[in-house]
């Protein structure tokens, strides 16, 4: 189902300048609509530079739940938190921090109706508001532009911003991650030793061997506590960073023209792949913490309990740690490059695939069939290697706590230090808990280095400035399409080289490739930079058809993009007045049926439907399609011929009922019969007795 995510809804009346904008459903652009511009949304305001996405529809439920504030959060920090009058539709957020830490508000969720209830979408409790994505979104950019002003652009960090995001949050993080280490630690130094020497002299009574055991079991709790505590600070903070920075990126993204700064490979795996590496760092990341107090806790306490000589252990440690570092970084660089090269094979092959007729008709088989082979080789080897250095770590993983307190007593030993039973059993103890550190670092380093690439990747990003929108509302009631002379661009030049590009040299000759001064220009042609339309005057009256003519490449459908506000406008004014549909030279259909993308989410109205299909000659198409005008089409259905991908294109446009109409070679593609047909029937009557067309 289409949910029309931005509220950029056409004005029925009154002029003003039109924007594309998404409809968004299921998680796809499905559509485009139109958005009536207003004098506020001029080149200097705000709204020209950061248009914001609308707020989402509310879920159902949450309506009545009031805004969080400020401090709402920290009521979480209360241990116990009595149920309020007015529940949050979330129950996360009346939560206290023993049911937090131990996710007991999800019991209710769980064992709803003796444990029988369906988790399904009406089950399932909305997002908590603190986690949604427009308010983290907004905090993160106000970051992001603190961070630009006190450094400057070159110098500003992601990834100090992202730090700032959850700094709080890293605190909380830090404090359990101490708290699980002096748990670590607290049951080998001071309990085990007592139950030791208790069951050894047989002397203590058995309460006292009873509160000794309570005393382990309770510390290993609280150890398990701090450290899923820290899994689950983690994970929301991590949800959080990348519903902010997704949002940011998708605001980024819908504010660009077009895109000719970054591939559309490249903002794809923004959304796929780079938030997922900036999750993965705020997840893992904070382990260090952990680590780094298991780490000096264990030192600590081994050193008190054996002496000197546990030091040898620490040392053996950090040496396995950072091998282990060294190693991961390895694996993260092997993965990538085998993940290249298997892009390039997976490329090759289904161009093969596709081509498959030709290559037999060459008889180019053998040639191919050695790429594909020598790409396959490559991966293969890739492959290899980074799985022995995968299993290099995994013998480290299993082998270094052993190996180090190994070395530890027989250096003990070897020194002739007296060494007890007991004794040696506590420092195994303490030391047995650097398993996990062991265990988390490759994590921690992983999700550190792509998270550290991503930043980077992030800020690029960030760092393309957002298009300024130029196009003003028409003010003079008889125009609806003004240019003053108006010199656009494809690409966003410096003035100065774009009047020298259109201004005659000292011997009074224009430049090469320069296209005379008020005419459509070739942008292709000499410098890269050259406007595609150069000072035009123009203006449109209502009522009027006008067609343009000119050479392929001359820029016809330029200048229709120039009033849509996708080029750049290097001097002049561009004015419209009312709103405007468009139809493109390259037919663009959405999956789903022939009426949704004539209604493109439009109310059904019979009678404007059925003169949308008459004039632009559809009815007969209708009628050999297999389920009329509910045959599914686009990209997963049925294939259609050019001709009638621009009729349902046009037919769109028509129904759409606006006021002036962009026709971008409008009957092409068509046969005779049918181009009289839409030309008498759909250009010259049903357009141009509704409004005025162009
Ligand atoms: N989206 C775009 N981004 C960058 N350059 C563009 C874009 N669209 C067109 N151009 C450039 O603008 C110039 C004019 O192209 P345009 O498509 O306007 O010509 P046209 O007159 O419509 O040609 P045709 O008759 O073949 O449709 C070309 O050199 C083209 O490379
Ligand atoms: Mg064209």
């Amino acid at each position: 189902m289409t949910r029309r995510k931005l509220g950029w809804v056409p004005g029925s009346s009154g002029g003003g300048v039109v924007n594309l904008g998404f409809d968004v459903g299921d998680g796809a652009v499905s559509g485009l609509s139109y958005r009536t511009y207003t004098p506020e949304d001029g080149p200097g305001s705000p709204h020209a530079r950061e248009p914001e996405l609308e707020p989402e529809p509310e879920p159902p439920g949450s309506a009545a739940a009031p805004p969080p504030g400020k401090w709402d959060a920290w009521r979480m920090l209360l241990p116990f938190r009595p149920r309020p009058k007015r529940p949050s539709p979330q129950p996360l957020d009346d939560a206290g921090l023993f049911s937090y830490l131990t996710a007991s508000w999800l019991s209710p969720l769980l064992l709803g109706r003796g444990g029988r209830q369906r988790l399904d979408q009406s089950t399932v409790p909305p997002l908590s508001a603190q986690d949604a994505s427009d308010r983290n979104a907004r905090r993160l950019r106000r970051l992001w532009e603190e961070e630009v002003s006190r450094r400057g652009l070159a110098k500003a960090s992601v990834l100090r911003v992202i730090l700032r995001f959850q700094r709080t949050r890293a605190l909380v993080d830090a404090f359990l991650g101490a708290s699980f280490a002096l748990m670590s630690v607290l049951g080998p130094v001071l309990i085990i030793p007592r139950i030791l020497e208790h069951s050894q002299e047989r002397r203590g009574s058995l309460a006292q061997g009873v509160g000794l055991s309570l005393a382990l079991f309770l510390s290993e709790c609280l150890k398990s506590l701090s450290l899923c505590a820290c899994w689950i600070v983690n994970q929301r903070s991590g949800v959080r960073c990348r519903a902010a920075v997704s949002a940011l990126a998708f605001q980024k993204l819908l504010q660009f023209k077009s895109l000719t700064h970054i591939s559309s490979g490249e903002a794809i795996s923004f959304f796929t792949s780079d938030v997922n590496y900036l999750f993965e760092g705020v997840y893992y990341a904070p382990l260090i913490f952990l680590s780094s107090f298991l780490l000096l806790f264990c030192t600590i306490s081994s050193y008190l309990t054996l002496g000197p000589t546990a030091l040898i252990s620490t040392a053996s440690y950090l040496l396995v740690l950072l091998l282990m570092a060294l190693l991961t970084l390895l694996i993260v660089k092997k993965q990538k490059h085998t993940a290249e090269v298997s892009d390039q094979r997976i490329r090759v092959t289904s161009e093969v695939l596709t081509c498959m007729r030709l290559i037999k008709m060459y008889t180019w088989e053998k040639p191919f069939t050695n790429i594909i082979k020598g790409l396959r080789r490559k991966e293969r080897k890739l492959m290899e290697k980074s799985g022995f250095i995968q299993s290099l770590n995994t013998i480290l993983l299993f082998v270094a706590p052993i190996l180090s307190t190994l070395v530890m007593f027989l250096t003990h030993v070897g020194l002739q230090l007296e060494l007890r039973a007991s004794t040696a059993f506590t420092v195994l103890a303490i030391w047995n808990s650097m398993r996990l550190v062991v265990f988390f670092l490759p994590f921690s380093v992983r999700g550190l280095r792509e998270s550290q690439s991503a930043a980077e990747r992030f800020k690029r990003f960030f760092l393309q400035e957002s298009p300024v929108l130029y196009v003003q509302a028409g003010t003079d009631p008889s125009k609806a399409l003004v240019l003053e002379k108006a010199t656009l661009s494809w690409q966003r030049a410096r003035p100065e080289l774009a009047n020298r590009a259109a201004e005659p040299d000292s011997n009074g000759h224009a430049p090469e490739g320069t296209p005379p001064p008020g005419g459509l220009g070739p942008a292709g042609t000499g410098d890269s930079l050259a406007p595609a339309l150069h000072r035009i005057h123009l203006a449109v009256a209502k009522g009027t058809l006008l067609g343009v003519c000119g050479s392929t490449g001359s820029g016809k459908s330029s200048l229709l993009s120039a009033f849509l506000g996708e080029m750049h406008l290097l001097e002049g004014a561009v004015g419209v007045r009312g709103s405007l549909a468009y139809v493109p030279q390259q037919a663009w259909l959405v999956s789903g049926s022939v009426r949704d993308n004539i209604l493109m989410g439009s109310q059904w109205d019979q009678a404007r439907y059925r003169q949308a299909l008459h004039c632009c000659c559809l009815a007969r198409d209708l009628e050999i399609l297999p389920f009329g005008d509910s045959t599914e089409i686009g990209e997963r259905g049925l294939n259609l011929s050019g001709g009638q991908r621009q009729r349902i294109s046009l037919a769109r446009a028509v129904y759409s009922d606006r006021e002036t109409y962009l026709l971008d070679d409008p009957l092409s593609r068509r046969g005779r019969h049918v181009g009289r047909h839409i030309f008498e029937e759909c250009i010259r009557k049903a357009l141009r007795a509704r409004r005025w067309c162009w």
